[in-house]
C-alpha cells in the first residue's frame, strides 16, 4: 500500500511517499528555518504563508522522488492536529484535494501519534513499550498497547521541554533554532556549574507529570542563586540547563517502566534529536531503547505517512469534512 503523507503542523512543509509503513520512497522536507530566524522564533501567519507556497512543489518533488505515479497512491494523509492552524489548513486541503480529484481514501493523522511512529520506521518494536514524546509543543510520556491504543501517563503540566530549549536560546542569545544551539553550546560547558531546581511532581496522580517553566526561570531570573562555580561561561549555563532538563525525563521513563514492568522505551520528537539526551538513555542497562534516526526526529512527512498505514487499517478513512485542530485534549495537564 502506497501512502503519501503530508506534515505542516509548524514551520517545516514536508511530503512523503511510505510503502506499507515502512519502506520510505522519498522524504521531501522544505525548512522555514532561515525565514523565521530574524524573529528568534516561528511566526505563525509567516509560516502559513510559506506552507501554501511550498506545498505543491514539495509534493511534486515527493512523487518524483519515489518514482511512483501519483494516480497509484493508495491514501493520501495529512496531519490535521495539534499545531498551528494555518498550517494544519493547507496540508489537509491538499491531501483532501487529491484523495477527491483521484478517487481515494484520506485520513487525518494526529502529529504526535506519528512522532511516537517514527522509530518503527527502521525498527521492529515489540509492544507494549513506554514511550516519550519531547518536542516544541509537548512532552508526554505514553505505554502504548499497540501502533494505535495507548494510555497517556503524565505531560507536562506547563512548558514543553523543547519549548524551555527555545526560550532559554533566544533570552542569552545562543542562537536560532534553540535546541540545536544549547546542544552545541553545552558541549563546551561545564553540567556541574550551576544546581538548577526541578519541580517535585510525585504526589499521588501526578507521578509521571513533568514541570519546564521553574527551570526555565531558573536559568532566566535566578542564575545567581545556582550558581555552584566562582565564573562561568555561557556554555556552562547551557551545560547545566540541559542536563537538569533531560534528568527530569530520563527519571520519569524509569519511574514508569519500573512501576508498569516494561522494558522497551521509544523516544521521539524533536527533542530527541540531541545527542546528549541519546548518550544519556544507552547508558541505562536493561532496556530497549529506540530513537528514530535524526532525519526522522523533526518533523517529516515519512512518520506521517508510515503512521497512516497502520491507523486506515485500524479505523479505515475520514470523511472529506473532517477538520484540524490546534490542541488535542488531554496532551497537556493543568494544576
Ligand atoms: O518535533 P519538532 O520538530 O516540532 C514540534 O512538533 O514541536 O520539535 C521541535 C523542537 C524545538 O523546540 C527544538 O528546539 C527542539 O525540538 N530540538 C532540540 C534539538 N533539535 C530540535 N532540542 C534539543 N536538542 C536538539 N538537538
Ligand atoms: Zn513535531
Amino acid at each position: 500500500m502506497l501512502v503519501l503523507g503530508i506534515e505542516s503542523t509548524c514551520d517545516e512543509t514536508s511530503a512523503s511517499i511510505v510503502e506499507d509503513g515502512k519502506k520510505v520512497l522519498s522524504n521531501i522536507i522544505s525548512s522555514q528555518v532561515n525565514e523565521h530566524l530574524r524573529w528568534k522564533g516561528v511566526v505563525p501567519e509567516l509560516a502559513s504563508r510559506l506552507h501554501l507556497e511550498k506545498i505543491i512543489p514539495v509534493i511534486d518533488e515527493a512523487v518524483k522522488e519515489s518514482k511512483v505515479k501519483l494516480e497509484d497512491i493508495d491514501l493520501f494523509a495529512a496531519a490535521n492536529r495539534p499545531g498551528l492552524i494555518g498550517g494544519l489548513l493547507i496540508g489537509v486541503s491538499a491531501a483532501k484535494s487529491l484523495a477527491w480529484k483521484l478517487n481515494k481514501p484520506f485520513i487525518g493523522i494526529n502529529h504526535i501519534e506519528a512522532h511516537l511512529y517514527s522509530p518503527h520506521l527502521e525498527n521492529d518494536i515489540k509492544f507494549p513499550y513506554i514511550g516519550l514524546l519531547a518536542s516544541g509543543g509537548h512532552t508526554l510520556l505514553i505505554r502504548a498497547e499497540s501502533f494505535v491504543k495507548y494510555e497517556v501517563l503524565g505531560t507536562t503540566i506547563d512548558d514543553a521541554v523543547g519549548e524551555a530549549f527555545d526560550k532559554v536560546a533566544k533570552y542569552f542569545d545562543l542562537g536560532y533554532p534553540g535546541g540545536p544551539s544549547v546542544e552545541k553550546s553545552a558541549l563546551s560547558g561545564d553540567e556541574k556549574a550551576f544546581d538548577f531546581p526541578i519541580a517535585n511532581l510525585y504526589k499521588s496522580e501526578r507521578i509521571y507529570d513533568m514541570s519546564y517553566s521553574g527551570l526555565k526561570t531558573a536559568v532566566i531570573h535566578h542564575l545567581k542563586k545556582f550558581q555552584k562555580k566562582e565564573s562561568y561561561t555561557i556554555n556552562d549555563i547551557a551545560a547545566s540547563f540541559q542536563k537538569r532538563a533531560f534528568d527530569v525525563l530520563i527519571k520519569k521513563v524509569i519511574l514508569a517502566c519500573t512501576n508498569l514492568n516494561i522494558k522497551n522505551i521509544i523516544v521521539a520528537g524533536g527533542v530527541a534529536a540531541n545527542k546528549y539526551l541519546r548518550e544519556q538513555f544507552y547508558k541505562l542497562e536493561g532496556y530497549n531503547i529506540f530513537f528514530p534516526s535524526l532525519k526522522y526526529s523533526t518533523d517529516n512527512g515519512a512518520m506521517i505517512a508510515g503512521f497512516a498505514f497502520h491507523k486506515y487499517k485500524e479505523t479505515g478513512s475520514d470523511d472529506l469534512s473532517v477538520g484540524v485542530s490546534s490542541r488535542v485534549p488531554g496532551y497537556k495537564s493543568s494544576l
